[in-house]
């Protein structure tokens, strides 16, 4: 039996999910009339603290909305060097909003406040100005790890106070707040946008939203359109986000749970490993793309992410079998 680990995204929808999406009412949304859309889009707005949402096909477009939201051709938008849109998103920031990207370097893939302020280039015809500021939470390659609220508070107020609009990037805001504690609405208080996905933990096959002030989010769906991301019955996709949110939010702490059994096992192979603070393990092993394939051989699926590093993930179709297996398949592979 397989036990995939190489990411969130890879569930399946759950019978009871499924049912939800074949009974949901649904109409054009396009045309502005699924109210299944409208109902997940106020769903998640009031989780957000914001006064809209637009639902989206994934996380790439709802970040690209973003910065194209908030920038103007030639602008600078600052993010930590391992953020998803500088690293996987296709370059759609420079693409479409013709932005560039300012990475910064920070411990567990967050920004420091105290250092990244010094990054905030002044007004001179030399530089590109400095205009959006993105935060990611949990921070993929920072290890799945979560930002401490003050933190989260110090960035959003301090780029405020410079004159820089924020993204608050929670593809996986939900972890987040369980492993925290603290509301999303709370932790993207100050932030002039975000958004989170439906596609990864929470379980839903497809989808994303962004949230944010009315008028912006009406201009944000005309530039959905623009990128080909109008969805018809997408009341079908919203129902399944919908019964994410409303089931599948408190359960992340069972995946956050298996992730640290999961490393504590692999660290007691002898294996360098981090102890997560939610649904991800990276490993250091000395060559990952052999060391994946010979996972694979026994039905661990694995990600390399760079020559020595791979990364794991825990989600709702991980159980503790699943945890199990893998750790005798990195036994058997690194023997
Ligand atoms: C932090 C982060 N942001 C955005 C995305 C993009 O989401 P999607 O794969 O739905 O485009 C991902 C995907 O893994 C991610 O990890």
């Amino acid at each position: 039996m397989i036990v995939d680990l190489r990411s969130d995204t890879v569930t399946r929808p759950s019978p009871a999910m499924l049912q939800a999406m074949i009974e949901a009412p649904l109409g054009d949304d396009v045309l502005g009339d699924d109210p299944t859309v409208h109902r997940l889009e106020a769903l998640a707005a009031s989780l957000a603290g914001k006064q809209a949402a637009l639902f989206t096909p994934s996380g790439t477009m709802a970040n690209l909305l973003a910065i194209f939201g908030w920038t103007r051709p030639g602008d600078e938008v600052l993010m930590e060097a391992g953020a998803h849109p500088y690293n996987y998103e296709a370059a759609g920031s420079a693409v479409v909003a013709g932005v560039q990207v300012h990475p910064i370097h920070g411990a567990r893939g967050q920004l420091d406040p105290d250092a990244v302020w010094s990054h905030v280039r002044p007004a001179n015809d030399h530089f590109a100005p400095a205009t959006l500021l993105c935060v990611e939470d949990t921070a993929n390659r920072g290890g799945g790890s979560v930002y401490p609220l003050e933190v989260l508070d110090a960035l959003s107020t301090g780029a405020r106070a410079r004159g820089l609009r924020t993204h608050l990037d929670g593809a996986r805001a939900f972890n987040a707040v369980v492993h925290s504690g603290v509301a999303l609405a709370r932790r993207a208080a100050d932030f002039d946008s975000v958004s989170f996905c439906f596609s990864k933990g929470l379980g839903a096959p497809v989808g994303s939203v962004v949230c944010g002030p009315a008028d912006w989010i009406a201009r944000a769906r005309r530039h959905r359109k623009l990128l080909g991301g109008g969805m018809r019955q997408a009341g079908l996709l919203a129902a399944g986000a919908l019964y994410a949110l409303e089931h599948n939010i408190a359960r992340l702490a069972e995946d956050h749970r298996r992730a640290s059994d999961l490393s504590a096992g692999l660290a007691a192979l002898g294996l360098e490993t981090e102890a997560p603070q939610t649904n991800m393990v990276y490993v250091t092993v000395a060559d990952a793309p052999a060391t994946v394939a010979a996972l694979d051989a026994r039905g661990v699926r694995t990600l390399a992410v760079s020559p020595t590093s791979i990364r794991l993930v825990t989600h709702l179709d991980v159980d503790d079998a699943g945890v199990q297996r893998a750790l005798a398949g990195f036994a058997e592979a690194s023997a």
